[in-house]
This record gives structure tokens, C-alpha cells and sequence, in this order.
């Protein structure tokens, strides 16, 4: 299909009218691609139990598919989730209060170990995180990561009707577009999210089947990213790996293959009225009481909320809170740092490294410093609920995101809607797609010790006058560019190219100057 269109300029600007996505989507539905699925049902002894999964990208289009219905597919990795499902591997959603079809697809042990821990998690995530040292590759890895694409294409195709919009998500699915190119109705709008970085020429050179990848990904018709800086790696990657590639820089297309396909950006958000909400809660409250009391907290605190990845810059913030507390010895028993991480991806060699690393770390700081009554580090992996996750975020004075490359970055932005008193000061790794938004925090290069340790001094000695202000205006950013603007973006940048509307509009940020 041609998306030569204009467009949606006269979106409404907050995004807010979501059933305005329902109606022009119209008798077309829409089909969600991810790896991860927004619930799984799991065994509780003789019972099954449904789980939500936490992740950003899930609980972000939670709610749009519940507004717009249509049909989500997915890995069904529950233990009890074949249990549920009807003979077309379909079970509704939410399970309480469906609104949605979940369409789950099945992976064996080795689709698991070759498709998810293999090409996904140890070849694109480290190229796109610009980590070609972690990168590890067997056949194996390229082949299911190809067949697994096919099965998923093989869902969509079953369940997509002409006209409708098949929203692909990250990077597990970089080859499916160019297949369901070939099996859908040319009026399908074949869409993609790539919430990951996407890195120099330079880079990705380096990626093994980086031009199968490529190719894969043109079979779009809309490919978005998070910020300008990884669409523009992304064209020269293409100008660089496809000959007969026409990339036009300007309009963001690239015509390959007789095929265009529009390259834009529109930065993910998250659900900042929710965020305020939970963060003043009488739950909130009381888990901030106890927490404070079991764990002897300081009466100042930091936080860090992280996936326990080595893109997320864990050992680095580490060693810049050491040498603050080195410097600064009037600060030990004054300042708590928790951090509150998840266990990710233990069976790749890389993440065991990373996770044993922050352990020692954290060891490292509190035996150092730590005395009977103040533990300098708080660590801890068990869940909390989101309502506590606010809390954490509203009384912490600082949060500390320091990744060494992250595609957005959500946590800092969560942080930014939990601060309801305005209080607290965001420090911010300047490698996260989030510095974009994000103006007013304090940026800091994550590997660099001594400036990092200066901001930690720099936060802790704000003036409240200018902590007010620079909170403030934070709060606006996310508020403007919240989940649901990120969401209507997306849908009526894809509606305009089915519709014959022109070519999509990029979003006008706040922007401090990044790319
Ligand atoms: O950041 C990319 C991402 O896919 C997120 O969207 C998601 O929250 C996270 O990684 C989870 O990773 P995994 O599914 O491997 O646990």
C-alpha cells in the first residue's frame, strides 16, 4: 500500500478520546503482536491463577486493547494458560472483564532458548544497546528465531481482516512484517514498535543477518521509534545495507523493494493520572509506614527501579554512591539508596555476570560503610504492588536512572508521576531515550564517576525553589506526552496511511536540545 498521505495534524492533541480510536478504526480491527502477553494463567495447587504481567510494554497497551478491542497475540507461557483456551488458542481479556481476544502462541523448550534467550536477547538486544562484546550467535538461534516469526504470522494471519491494523511489537519480531506482507490484504496497515535503540551504521554492522533484519522490518508500512536519533541511525543503516534502497531523509521513507515504507518517531509515555493517583493512596501510605520502619530507613532517599540488565547502568550508579559517601561522610546514616530490581533473562551467561556484579556491589558499599543501625543499600527483587511502586517513587528525594543505553526509559518518567509534593529531583543518564522529554533533570554520563557523584551532591543541596520548579516542569512533560498521546499518535499516524491521508506528522516535543 502507498502511504504517501498528510496528516494528523488535527489529532486531538492530549490524546485523551480514546473511543475516537475505536470508531476510526472502524469495521478494521486490530491486531497487537508481542512477545509477552498481558496475562497468563498459571497453577495455584488444584487452581489456576491469573498473573498480569508487569512489563512496560504490556501494561502499556493493556488499556488500548481494552478500549479498541480486537485480538492480541502472543506467547502463552503460563503453566496452566493451554488449560483455558478455546480450540483456536484464543482465552478473553482481561479474564475478570474481557474486552479483548488474547491469542496465545505455543513455544518449545528450544524456540524458548534459541528464539527468546538466543537471537532476540544475545544478538538484537545487545546490538541495539550497543554491547557488541555480549553479542553470542549459533545457527540455531537465526533459524528459530525465522520459523518462530513464520508461527506468529501464521496467528495474525488468522485472525486479520482486510483493512485492519496489525501493530507489531520490539524486537522479536523484526522478520514478520516482510512475511505478513506477503500473506495479508494489501489494505492491512502493517505497523511496528521498536522499543529498544536502534544504533549507528557503525554498530550494526556488526549484527549477524543485520540485512535479513532490515529487510524484515521494511515489510511495514509505519516503523516508529522512541526519539529522531535512533529513526536517523536507522535510514543510514538501511542506505548503508541495502543498495537499492531509496531512503529520503526528509520524509522519513524508504522505498525498497517497489514497497514504501514511513519511518517516524512518537515517544512512549505512561499513565500519568493513574501513577498520581496510586501514589496517594491510603495503601501507598501505609506501605511507606512499614517499609520506613522495618528497614530503618534515612530520612532522605534515593531510588532506582531496574530490570537487572547491564544496559541499565546498576554498577555504575553504585560506584557514584560509594564515592559520595566517601566524600561526603556527613551524609552516612542520612541518606538511604534503595533499589528495588527485577531478576531478568538468568539463563544468558551476560545477565548472571551483571546481577553477580550489582550483588558484589552492593555488598562492597554497605561492608564499607554500612553500621548497625543504617544499611547504606537497600536491594531487594520481591514484588510490589503498584500502589507501593508509587509510594517508593513519591517519598524518594532522588531517583537515580542511570542506563549506559536505554530506549526510553519508563521508570524515570513513572518517578516524574508519582511526585505529586513536587519534591524530589530526577537524575538522569543522558544515553536514555527519556532525556529528550525530560528536560529538567539533572543529566549525567553514567560512567562517568565524578560528575555523577557531583549531581548526587548537586540534587541533595537544591534549593527548594528550584527543586518545585524543575519538578514542575517534568510534570508537564509527561503529562503531555503520556501514554494515551503516545497511543493515539501510533493509531492515527496508521489510520491516516490506510486512509490515503498523507504522510505522518512528528510529534512537536519539549526538548532540551537531544536528538
Ligand atoms: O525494553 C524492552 C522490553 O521488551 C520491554 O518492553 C519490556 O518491559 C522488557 O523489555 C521485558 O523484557 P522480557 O520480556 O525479556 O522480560
Amino acid at each position: 500500500m502507498s502511504n504517501n498521505t498528510t496528516g494528523t495534524d488535527d489529532a486531538d492533541p492530549d490524546g485523551t478520546q480514546s473511543t475516537d480510536w475505536a470508531d476510526a478504526i472502524g469495521s478494521g480491527g486490530l491486531v497487537v503482536v508481542s512477545n509477552r502477553q498481558p496475562y497468563s494463567h498459571t497453577y495455584d495447587g488444584d487452581d489456576i491463577a491469573v498473573e498480569v504481567q508487569a512489563g512496560g510494554l504490556t501494561a502499556g497497551l493493556d488499556p488500548v486493547m481494552q478500549s479498541v478491542g480486537g485480538t492480541w497475540v502472543a506467547w502463552g507461557d503460563g503453566d496452566a494458560d493451554r488449560e483455558v483456551v478455546d480450540g483456536n488458542d484464543c482465552v478473553p481479556a482481561p479474564p475478570d472483564d474481557p474486552g479483548y481476544t488474547l491469542r496465545r502462541v505455543w513455544l518449545d523448550d528450544e524456540e524458548v532458548d534459541d528464539y527468546y534467550y538466543g537471537f532476540s536477547n544475545q544478538v538484537l538486544w545487545p546490538i541495539c544497546h550497543s554491547a557488541l562484546t555480549n553479542v553470542t550467535e549459533w545457527e540455531r538461534y537465526w533459524e528459530q528465531y525465522q520459523s518462530v516469526n513464520e508461527r506468529f504470522v501464521d496467528a495474525v494471519e488468522a485472525h486479520t481482516e482486510p483493512g485492519d491494523i496489525v501493530w507489531f511489537q520490539d524486537y522479536h519480531f523484526a522478520l514478520a512484517p516482510a512475511i505478513a506482507r506477503e500473506r495479508v490484504a494489501d489494505d492491512t496497515v502493517l505497523m511496528q514498535f521498536w522499543h529498544i535503540p536502534w544504533p549507528s551504521w557503525d554498530t550494526f554492522r556488526g549484527c549477524p543477518h543485520g540485512e535479513a533484519i532490515l529487510e524484515g522490518l521494511l515489510g511495514n508500512d509505519l516503523l516508529v521509534f522512541h526519539v529522531p536519533r535512533y529513526r536517523e541511525n536507522f535510514l543510514h543503516c538501511v542506505e548503508a545495507a541495502l543498495d537499492d534502497a531509496e531512503v529520503d531523509h526528509e520524509a522519513g521513507t524508504v522505498t525498497y523493494d517497489g514497497y514504501e515504507t514511513q519511518v517516524t518517531e512518537f515517544p512512549m509515555g505512561v499513565q500519568v493520572d493513574e501513577i498520581a493517583q496510586r501514589a496517594a493512596t491510603d495503601e501507598a501510605e501505609e506501605f511507606w509506614a512499614d517499609f520506613t520502619e522495618k528497614y530503618n530507613v534515612a530520612d532522605t532517599v534515593a531510588v532506582g527501579v531496574d530490570r537487572l540488565d547491564y544496559s541499565k547502568g546498576i554498577p555504575e550508579r553504585l560506584r557514584a554512591l560509594e564515592q559520595f559517601w566517601e566524600r561526603n561522610p556527613e551524609w552516612r546514616g542520612q541518606l538511604t539508596y534503595v533499589e528495588k530490581g527485577s531478576e531478568t533473562r538468568s539463563q544468558i551467561p551476560a545477565y548472571q555476570a551483571i546481577q553477580q556484579r550489582i550483588e558484589d556491589a552492593v555488598e562492597r558499599v554497605n561492608d564499607r560503610f554500612g553500621t548497625d543501625d543504617w544499611t547504606p543499600v537497600l536491594s531487594f527483587e520481591e514484588y510490589i504492588s503498584k500502589e507501593a511502586l508509587a509510594s517508593l517513587y513519591r517519598h524518594s528525594d532522588l531517583a537515580l536512572i542511570s542506563p549506559i543505553r536505554d530506549g526510553m526509559n519508563l521508570v524515570a518518567q513513572e518517578y516524574v508521576a508519582a511526585q505529586i509534593d513536587e519534591d524530589g529531583v530526577l537524575i538522569l543518564s543522558d544515553q536514555a531515550g527519556a532525556g529528550r522529554m525530560l528536560d529538567a533533570a539533572l543529566m549525567v554520563k553514567p560512567q562517568n564517576t565524578g560528575a555523577f557523584t557531583d549531581a548526587i551532591e548537586e540534587a541533595l543541596s537544591m534549593r527548594d525553589a528550584e527543586k518545585r520548579a524543575r519538578m514542575q516542569r517534568l510534570r508537564e512533560q509527561v503529562a503531555e506526552n503520556d501514554l494515551a498521546t503516545w497511543t493515539g499518535l501510533n493509531l492515527r499516524a496508521a489510520m491516516a496511511l490506510r486512509d490515503g491521508e498523507g504522510s505522518v506528522r512528528e510529534p512537536e516535543l519539549p526538548t532540551g536540545g537531544q536528538p
